[in-house]
């Protein structure tokens, strides 16, 4: 069966309400096991084991929290040599911004080297019942295309 893997950071509960969300849509595909972790329990052995990568993050001063970018530190190395050419996307939560967080988490991205296959989701000042409907439109399109074959 083939594995999604999600990994999200957040300090005051908006990225983790996207990303019970995400999660929420990912488990309509039943084709795809889906792993769900907090940014400090993952670990290249979760990447090295996943078929796509979902990463959430709050917007902190323009970058992806520190948990996140600790997560690419751990990991980055570690996966180099395997060539994983994962497809990812990327959920953010921030105030006024986010884009600093995705444009940054995409430049990480490249060096891995995995491929973005779905525009980045911000949502701003709060959570909105929208933002948690497209977050879940985000988790079940990344466990459908993957269980497709279309990424
Ligand atoms: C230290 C810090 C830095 C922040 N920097 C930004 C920023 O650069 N741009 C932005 O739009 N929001 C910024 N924010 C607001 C957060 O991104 C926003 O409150 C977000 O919803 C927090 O997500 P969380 O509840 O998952 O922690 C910042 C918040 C904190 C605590």
């Amino acid at each position: 069966m083939k594995k999604l893997l999600i990994v999200y950071h957040s300090k005051t509960g908006n990225t983790r309400k996207m990303a019970d969300a995400v999660l929420a849509g990912a488990l309509r595909e039943e084709e795809i096991e889906t792993t769900f972790l907090h940014a400090f329990d993952a670990g290249p052995e979760h990447l090295m084991a996943c078929d796509g990568l979902l990463i959430g993050t709050p917007e902190n001063f323009g970058y992806m929290s520190g948990a996140i970018k600790d997560f690419f530190d751990r990991t980055y190395y570690e996966v180099l040599d395997h060539a994983l050419n994962l497809p990812y996307a990327v959920f953010v939560s921030a105030d006024n911004d986010g884009t600093g967080a995705v444009r940054e988490i995409d430049r990480i991205m490249k060096g891995y080297p995995m491929r973005k296959v779905c525009e980045p989701l911000i949502s701003r000042k709060g959570v909105s019942e929208e933002d948690i409907q497209k977050s879940e439109e985000l988790g079940e399109t990344l466990a459908c295309g993957i269980a497709m074959g279309i990424f």
